[in-house]
Order: structure tokens, then C-alpha cells, then sequence
């Protein structure tokens, strides 16, 4: 649906600053495209120091997490102003690792994604289903809901920098993928849900990332689904040689 596929890495708890630093010149050194987004999201300390490396390069950068006020007595929490100050014009919002081992919730996720478009950093909504939804035929059922808790309130006019990412939960680092068809029968029961809750517009102009195990090897396959705006990349957004093959691939 997008004219620009986005390619974006999840480097979730990993790599010193040093390190990432590194994997991010290695990155902004093997590009070779300009007709894709490439992000990546590093962990908070090393977000300000990736930015300030990659200012010459056209990568962007992006926050895992946010909180949902924008400063005040939240001991150990990152705001929306903080991370737009450090150079992200991107942020994650309720990751599946978020809402399993933190306790995100549609609630908490709405929140978070009013603070990001408040700071006026792109939210990245993550949404999908378990594996026992998948097998129970509640995958639609799990998406919907999750997506109308998140997005409850909204009006179509606040929602042009939203992105949306389709991650099921099965597929999350464990080597297995979505097929191609069904990441795209995913992400056009979630285009049909915005056009039927907003309009046209925020439907045609909301990209949906598919995440998943995406690695060289499939990247292309899935990228080249209609309703599949780019992907979101864990474990082979570790190495640039992977990531940079996903990046070539789409
Ligand atoms: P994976 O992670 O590519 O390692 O499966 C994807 C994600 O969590 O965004």
C-alpha cells in the first residue's frame, strides 16, 4: 500500500553503546538504497550516541519504549520529549515482549502512543496473536481488540504518523514465520478494520510492518505481499550483514 517499504531493527536488550555504535556504522557504511526506510532501535542509553553517529546517514532512529508522561517524579521511566530530544523519530509501542513480561496492556499501550504523537515521534503500534489464538481461529478476534483498545478515543485526523506492525507472537524469535500469505491476509483484515473505524485515508496511508523471524532468505517473499508495507526485524538485525541482506531483498 505504501510507495516506501520500511525496513526496521529491533535490537531489543543487546549491544554496549560501543557496540552499537559499531553495528550502526557498519549499517549506514553497506547501504546502498535510498528508496527504503532503514531504522533501527537501539536500547535507551545507546539511542542518543547511534542518532549523533548516523547524523550523515539517512538511517533513522527509534525508541523500543516510552512513557506515557512527558516528565515528573517516574523513577526509571523515559519520556516521549526525552527520546525526541535524543534523536528518535520513531518508537515502539507494546511489543509482545512489553505486554508478556510487562504487563502492557491496550490501556498502557494508548497512553504511550498519545505521548509519542503528543512529542511528535511515530508510533509503531505492535499487534498479533498467539499461538493458541492462531490455532483457536481468534486471530482477527486478538487483532481487533487490540488494536480498538489502543486506538480508542482517536479520530482519523491524529493519525497520519501512525505505523502499525503485524507481529505474531508465534513467529517472535523462534525461526518460524508467517507465510506470505498469511502475513497478508493479517494486514488486510487490519487495513479493513481502520478504513471501517477511521476512513479511507488513515487506511491507505498506515504502513504495516510484518515482524517475525524475518531473515534475507524470506524478507523478499513477504515484502512483496500488496498489503505488506516492510518488515520489523529482531535477531537478524543484530548483524549488519543480515540486516543489510533483508534491507537489499525488499
Ligand atoms: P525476530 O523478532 O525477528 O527475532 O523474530 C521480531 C521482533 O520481535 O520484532
Amino acid at each position: 500500500m505504501s510507495a516506501k517499504i520500511m525496513v526496521a531493527g529491533n535490537w531489543k536488550l543487546h549491544n554496549t553503546v560501543e557496540e552499537a555504535i559499531a553495528l550502526a556504522g557498519e549499517i549506514a557504511s553497506g547501504l546502498m538504497r535510498d528508496d527504503v526506510d532503514v531504522l533501527v532501535c537501539p536500547g535507551f542509553l545507546a539511542l542518543e550516541p547511534v542518532a549523533l553517529s548516523l547524523s550523515s546517514s539517512s538511517v533513522l532512529v527509534g525508541g523500543q519504549n516510552l512513557y506515557w508522561q512527558d516528565s515528573g517524579a517516574y523513577t526509571g521511566e523515559v519520556s516521549g520529549p526525552q527520546l525526541k530530544a535524543a534523536g528518535a523519530s520513531h518508537v515502539l509501542i507494546a511489543h509482545s515482549e512489553r505486554r508478556l513480561y510487562f504487563g502492557e496492556s491496550e490501556k498502557t499501550a494508548r497512553l504511550r502512543l498519545e505521548a509519542a504523537l503528543r512529542a511528535g515521534i511515530k508510533p509503531i503500534l505492535c499487534v498479533g496473536e498467539t499461538q493458541e489464538e492462531r490455532e483457536g481461529g481468534q486471530t482477527e478476534g486478538v487483532l481487533q481488540s487490540q488494536l480498538s483498545g489502543a486506538l480508542a478515543g482517536f479520530e482519523a485526523g491524529q493519525l497520519g504518523d501512525l505505523l502499525l506492525a503485524y507481529e505474531p507472537v508465534w513467529a517472535i524469535g523462534t525461526g518460524l514465520t508467517a507465510t506470505e500469505e498469511q502475513a497478508n491476509q493479517a494486514h488486510a483484515f487490519m487495513r479493513a478494520w481502520l478504513e471501517s473505524r477511521f476512513d479511507k485515508t488513515v487506511a491507505n496511508s498506515t504502513r504495516i510492518l510484518y515482524g517475525g523471524s524475518v531473515k534475507p532468505a524470506n524478507a523478499a517473499g513477504l515484502i512483496s505481499q500488496p498489503e505488506v508495507d516492510g518488515v520489523l526485524v529482531g535477531g537478524a538485525s543484530l548483524s549488519a550483514q543480515s540486516f543489510l541482506g533483508i534491507i537489499q531483498a525488499a
